[in-house]
């Protein structure tokens, strides 16, 4: 197929119905084992010197399919899947570091990834430092001999804030270290951090690329060698591979993702406008915000998440999500349901309180996952509940 555009190649890419007996929608091959053609075809196959599935955490055809479609849409080589987001985000910066390395990441993290971090600092002396990369100064000025890893959320869950990607990537290219991306909050349709320079892009797929709330998994995409690497090392020895039936939802979920992606942005615009004129509301937090130039060079839309902060304290924030009607109080984001929740109590509430508000997180900092519903509806359910309080 010669190169389609981002519509087309969401519902095509790698796969051919030809060569499946004709069908349409993917075959799921929910196998865990694979008969070989002969006892030299087995030994060939574990030797890389003959074709041939072995295993299906070595490999399977329905979740390759997957695999070949991630690395088209993020503009990628070869992708791999697995069974979380935090699959993915542990094999790609653990097959990225050694012991005594140092890694540099954004102030603000989602709370695993996080916790992740702190983890490898406290067993393999990996120092963690945070940083707002707003200059190529402040970039050079924190990377030492072990920095072996930039690693990024743009924007920053669940603060919003924005990273020049562009800017990260020619300062990690003059130092030839490899700048991960967590892309979970744009999704690709949104932002493309490889055609700016970055290296590995990751993704609770668990959200937008499924959006339909019924499947946790993560993704990886970037190049081919580095890639082989995580499939040998840390995708294959830790073993956190992604089940057949789960990829095969994550391709059907995928085909409306452009359709989606621009109904969430459309509706989340309609609540950013009213939730910047509600006088109980202080702070709202939204990409097409930005006063800077980053939004509009890294960002086709706002997509669908928004944070705000409530006038008052914890207990009266959680009272604002006790009197919602339709919107569920809930983690996660991206499904077609509005989705809200208490980041400092839920989501970051592992991260310890200093650090937390150094990243932003007060407790009266709500995160808005806007749904694929009526914007009508849920400005109505917010103003209701906002009212009460
Ligand atoms: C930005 C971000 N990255 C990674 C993850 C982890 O993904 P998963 O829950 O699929 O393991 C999340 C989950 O909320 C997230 O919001």
């Amino acid at each position: 197929m010669t190169k389609k555009r981002f519509e087309t190649s969401v519902i095509h890419e790698g796969y051919h119905a030809k060569e499946m007996l004709g069908s349409i929608s993917t075959p799921l091959f929910q196998t865990s084992t694979y008969e070989f053609q002969s006892a030299k075809h087995g030994e060939n196959c574990f030797l890389g010197e003959e074709n041939g599935y072995i295993y299906t955490r070595l490999g399977n055809p329905t979740v390759q399919v997957l695999e070949r479609r991630i690395a088209e849409l993020e503009g990628a080589e070869s992708g791999l899947a697995f069974s979380s987001g935090m699959g993915a985000i542990s094999a790609v910066l653990i097959a990225l570091t050694k012991a005594n390395d140092h890694v540099l990441c954004s102030s603000g993290l989602y709370g695993c990834s996080f916790s992740l971090l702190m983890m490898m600092k406290e067993k393999y002396n990996i120092d963690v430092d945070f940083l707002d990369f707003t200059s190529k100064e402040e970039i050079r000025n924190q990377i030492k001999a072990e920095t072996t890893c930039i690693y990024i959320e743009t924007p920053i869950n669940p603060t919003m804030k924005l990273i020049d990607l562009k800017l990260v990537a020619e300062v990690a290219q003059e130092y030839n270290i490899p700048v991960v991306v967590d892309n979970t909050f744009s999704s690709p349709y949104l932002q493309r951090p490889i055609e700016l320079g970055c290296d590995i892009v990751v993704h609770s797929a668990t959200k937008y690329l499924n959006g339909h709330g019924d499947v946790i998994a993560g993704l990886a995409a970037g190049k081919q060698e580095m890639m082989n690497k995580i499939a040998a090392t840390t995708q294959k020895d830790f073993g956190a591979v992604l089940a057949p039936f789960n990829a095969w939802l994550l391709l059907r979920g995928l085909k409306t993702l452009p359709l989606r992606m621009d109904r969430h942005s459309d509706n989340a615009e309609k609540i950013v406008e009213r939730l910047q004129n509600y006088e109980k509301i202080t702070n709202v937090y939204y990409p097409k915000l930005d006063r800077g130039t980053i939004y509009k060079k890294q960002m086709k839309r706002g997509g669908g998440v928004i944070s705000f902060e409530v006038k008052g304290d914890k207990h009266k924030t959680q009272s604002f999500l006790d009197y919602l009607q339709f919107i569920k109080v809930a983690v996660s984001l991206g499904d077609a349901e509005t989705l809200i929740e208490q980041p400092a109590t839920m989501t970051h509430a592992v991260i310890p309180e200093d650090e937390r508000l150094k990243m932003g997180i007060t407790d009266n900092l709500i995160r808005l996952s806007v749904g694929l519903e009526s914007w009508e509806d849920i400005w109505e359910d917010l103003e209701q509940a906002l009212e009460k309080i």
